[in-house]
């Protein structure tokens, strides 16, 4: 059905030092605090829009190990299908090692496991039957690719999220409804500057991507989305970072959940915005992620 959302991604569980400073190259350091968490960035778009009431299923894969079985666990708690994460014989379980300073600022390196194991064969399995299918680089591109095809077929939208970014193949790209970038991926993707985008610059960002709808996330600037009818801006809600890994999931997910609710773009970008915020505000990734009772609590408590 049309506000179906299905996700093709990864599943990682995360393990968060925190510490003061990030440390150096040659330095050692000791963690303050120190968490296991789950993660993964297919995994955390999917918990993110559950949280908001969206059906929402994972395609993927974790390994046949105890971490495979929680992190599955854990999103199904959330409220998403897991009906096909898959469990792969031999690869582990993807992991990320996440450290996270006293500024919310932070250093991710991700071994990617079971996600690598992720092809063409799980989107197939899947028989995806969605208004929505969202996916994103944790997982192989074949996987993207087969999974932007399947919404092709079937009238979908198709949404990238190129997180971590590499260069879109023109296969990829021509299939993309929703691109949804940060400010870094925007220059990276585009060969524009670093910084806060202009309108004139989205613009014309948006025409050298060629994608329908490209949204941008902008940090303390809020995000923006850019069609052929212009650019909707959102501000952002102020925060005292606390953890900002995951935020950009939680971002995604809320953003296509509240498009897959039928609500308007204006809508869906500022209540987005929101959940990313309230996200950063909170240790971990996908335990940080609101309902919407815990978002309009938070926003009503924290009036700017
Ligand atoms: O975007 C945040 C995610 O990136 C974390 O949950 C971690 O698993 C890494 O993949
Ligand atoms: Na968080």
């Amino acid at each position: 059905s049309d506000s179906r959302i299905v996700v093709v991604g990864s599943l990682n569980l995360d393990r968060t030092y925190r510490m003061m400073q990030l440390p150096r190259e040659g330095e050692s350091l000791h963690a303050t605090d120190h968490a296991t968490a789950p993660g993964g960035k297919g995994a955390n778009q999917a918990v993110a829009a559950a949280r908001l009431g969206a059906a929402v299923s994972l395609v993927g894969a974790v390994g046949s190990d105890v971490a495979g079985i929680e992190l599955r666990d854990a999103v199904a708690a959330a409220g998403v299908d897991v009906a096909h994460v898959r469990q792969d014989p031999e690869a582990p379980t993807g992991e990320a090692v996440i450290f996270v300073d006293a500024a919310g600022h932070n250093l991710i390196v991700v071994s990617q496991g079971a996600n690598s194991t992720v092809g063409e064969r799980d989107v197939i399995d899947a028989d995806i039957d969605a208004g929505w299918i969202i996916s994103g680089f944790e997982v192989p591109d074949a996987a993207v690719v087969a999974a932007a095809e399947r919404a092709h077929e079937i009238g979908a939208r198709f949404v990238l999220n190129p997180s971590p970014f590499r260069a879109l193949s023109e296969a990829l790209r021509e299939k993309v409804d929703v691109l949804v970038l940060n400010e870094h991926e925007l220059a990276a993707a585009t060969g524009s500057a670093a910084g806060t985008p202009s309108d004139a610059v989205l613009r014309v960002a948006r025409e050298a991507l060629r994608v329908p709808l490209l949204v941008v996330t902008l940090g303390s600037h809020g995000a923006a989305a850019v069609s052929r009818d212009g650019v909707v801006r959102t501000p952002a809600v102020a925060v005292t970072a606390v953890d900002t890994s995951g935020a950009g999931d939680a971002f995604t997910g809320a953003f296509v959940a509240h498009l897959a609710a039928g609500d308007s773009l204006d809508e869906a970008l500022r209540r987005a915005s929101a959940v990313g915020a309230y996200a950063v505000t909170r240790r971990g990734t996908q335990r940080s992620y609101p309902t919407p009772a815990d978002l309009d609590t938070w926003l009503s408590e924290n009036r700017h």
